[in-house]
């Protein structure tokens, strides 16, 4: 059984709230929900089981099942499942793992995507499952393309080589007891870390780098907007022509 965690508890502080009120994930990209474009595609892959959408505990978890109800097909819709988050991603990751660990039948393996990244397609999630199931431990990620420099206080320190550098991408995942075991091996240790490849290398785990796309961005600032509603418009057109 292959399940996906969405973290969508995030308060979005870097984004300046436009759409009356709406925290980033929840901001409307042409008329759909941000969250709502991924988690479609994470339901419609048919190799994917369940979605554990995360939500804070101020967000009106009625209020979403709708929304999900009303723009994802009914069999899509039966996929996802509800929890609430934490503080921080970390937390509110670990909260999806451990909302899917006490079902009845434990996912074999688990793609954690950003709610946030609206632009995830099925090949990405294809290749997502494969490198789970090949290396039980994955990240997405595109080497960078700018010139990279280490800076302190407004003066560059030094120009790292950025032929080894990558910018890292959700999903991200692999084998589901692993992740699990590394969470709970950060929590007990006090370990933050701001995404799911640094708890697997933290536990130990040789994480693998699987292309990610340019496209694949995340909404995190208000000039992100003009970005996203272009890639969100170009995609509409292609699906349909
Ligand atoms: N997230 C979450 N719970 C948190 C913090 C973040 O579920 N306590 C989620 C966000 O909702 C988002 C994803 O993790 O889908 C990536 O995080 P980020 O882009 O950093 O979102 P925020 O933390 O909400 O934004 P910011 O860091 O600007 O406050
Ligand atoms: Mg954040």
């Amino acid at each position: 059984m292959i399940a996906a965690v969405v973290p969508a508890a995030g308060v979005g502080s870097r984004f300046v709230l436009t759409d009356n009120g709406r925290t980033k994930q929840f901001f409307k990209l042409l008329g759909r929900p941000t969250y709502i474009w991924s988690l479609s595609t994470l339901c419609a892959h048919e190799l994917i089981d369940a979605v554990m959408l995360v939500l804070s505990t101020t967000t009106a978890c009625k209020q979403v099942q709708e929304e999900v109800e009303s723009y994802l097909t009914k069999e899509q819709a039966q996929k996802v499942l509800y929890t609430t988050g934490g503080d921080t991603r970390q937390e509110s990751v670990f909260c999806g793992l451990t909302a899917l660990a006490t079902r009845p039948q434990k996912p074999d393996y688990v793609l954690v995507h950003d709610a946030a990244r609206p632009f995830l397609t099925q090949a990405l999630v294809s290749c997502s499952i494969k490198a789970a199931r090949e290396s039980g431990a994955f990240t997405l990620g595109v080497p960078v393309t700018d010139t990279i420099k280490r800076i302190k206080d407004g003066v560059i320190q030094e120009t790292l080589d950025r032929s080894d550098i990558y910018a890292i991408q959700t999903p991200q995942g692999g084998k589901f007891q692993w992740l699990l075991d590394a969470h709970l091996k950060a929590k007990q240790e006090n370990v933050s870390t701001t995404d799911d490849a640094a708890i697997l290398e933290y536990s130990g785990h040789k994480v693998i780098i699987v292309d990610g796309s340019g496209y694949n961005i995340k909404l995190t600032k208000q000039e992100d907007i003009r970005l996203c509603e272009a890639l969100a418009g170009l995609i509409e057109t292609r699906e349909s022509g």
